[in-house]
Order: C-alpha cells, then structure tokens, then sequence
C-alpha cells in the first residue's frame, strides 16, 4: 500500500463534488466588488458564504488606514515579536480592543485559527481539563490537540451535559477550561451563555468564548454575546 493510497475515499468523493458542480475549489471571483458581491467572468453574484458580517473589508476609513500601514512601514513585519519586538501600531490595536471590552490587555493574532490555537493550547496546560462543545469549529479541536489538556466533550449547547461532565471530573487535579462560541458557526445558534457562566461558577472552572461571529453583531454595543 502506498503512501498517498489512503486518500481513495477522499479523492472519490472530490470526484462527485466535480461530477455535481459544487467543488468550492474551482470558484474564483474575477473581481469583488463589495462586501457580499462579486464577478464570475461577466456574471455578478452574491457572496452569500463570507463572514464579512461588517462589511469592514470594504470601509473607508480601514482601507485608507491599511494604505498608510503599508506605506509607512512596508508589507509585513519580516519577523516575529518574540524575536524582534512589537510594532506601535500593533500595541495600539491591541490597547484599543483592550479598552473596548473594558479589559487589562488585549492580544492581537493574525487569524482566527491562530488565536484559538493560541490560547487554547496554553491556557489549558498539561494536568488540566479542557471541556469542548461537541459543535466546536475546527479551530478549537484543534487548539485542544496541540496542547496536552484531557479533552471532554459536552453535548451542543447544554449546560446540563456539562455540569454532569464537571461533576464527573471532580476529584481529577488540575483546571477545568470551559470553550464555547458565542453564534456556532456551523449551526448559527447562540450559546446559552447566562446557564453556562453559572455552571462555571459551580464547578470553579474557567470559561472561554469564542466570538468569531458575534463581535459587532450581538449585544447592545456589539461586543458580543457576553455583553
Ligand atoms: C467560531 C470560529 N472560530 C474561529 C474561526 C477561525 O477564524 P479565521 O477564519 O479567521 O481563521 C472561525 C471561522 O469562521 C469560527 O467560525
């Protein structure tokens, strides 16, 4: 058996998504002409799929801040912070979305995928619990699997589930790491945030909330479903 032999099923299945004319990896705009419009050769559709929810990509006032980035200090930052130390901008993002949660710190990652690799594989360290929604997006698992947490899954959406898992792992040394999103990004409903927080209180666990989708959209000020 070969080394590429145990992609068959995937490569099949590729070979319908062809057949049905739904494989994603053949679409490519011509030209985006706003946050939920674009050309396909001389036909103009609708990005129904994007989560340009703000339509941010497209504001004036970001756009012109993103030219005089560039210019001033080039394309990229050719190195990491670690390595090299932080840019003023950067600091000042990250100051701005400190204050805007009302919080002591903010850290800025480059991708959504980033952050909660970021901070799931190290806030939930080695002897510690990580308890993942079973509806998670694939960041989280995988943020759970490149940090040494035992991982345990609760049932989508239930505090219920959670606190018997909770209860179950007691006595277990080591934190207890709650994830969940604010809207789920594969079903598009709300955690039940209030049921969840109380349940983290119970169990003195800590709680993290993804809110990918729900920055700007949710509460009363747009922070979110914790607002
Ligand atoms: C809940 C959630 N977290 C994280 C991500 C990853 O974000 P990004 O696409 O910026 O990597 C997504 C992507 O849609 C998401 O739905």
């Amino acid at each position: 058996m070969g080394l590429l032999d145990k992609f068959a099923p995937l490569a099949e299945q590729y070979r319908r998504h062809e057949a049905a004319g739904t494989n994603p990896f053949t679409v490519a705009f011509d030209r985006v002409l706003s946050p939920t419009e674009a050309m396909i050769g001389d036909k103009r559709i609708l990005l129904l799929g994007t989560n340009n929810y703000l339509g941010l990509t497209y504001d004036p006032s970001v756009i012109d801040s993103a030219i005089a980035a560039t210019r001033s200090s080039g394309s990229g930052t050719t190195g990491s912070r670690i390595a090299n130390g932080s840019y003023g901008g950067h600091r000042s993002l990250e100051r701005a979305l400190a204050d805007f949660y009302g919080r002591k710190h903010g850290m800025v990652f480059s991708t959504g995928y980033q952050a909660n690799l970021g901070i799931i594989s190290t806030l939930a360290g080695k002897n510690d619990h990580l308890l993942l929604d079973a509806d998670s997006h694939a960041s989280i698992y995988d943020g759970a699997r490149l940090g040494y947490a035992q991982v345990t899954r609760f049932r989508h959406n239930s505090p219920e589930d959670l606190a018997n898992r909770l209860r179950r792992l007691k006595d277990e040394p080591g934190d207890k790491v709650i994830v969940v999103e604010g809207i789920y990004s594969m079903l598009g409903d709300k955690a039940p945030l209030r049921e969840f927080a109380a349940v983290k209180r119970e169990y003195g666990a800590y709680l993290v909330v993804d809110e990918a989708h729900s920055l700007g959209v949710l509460g009363e000020t747009g922070r979110g479903l914790t607002e």
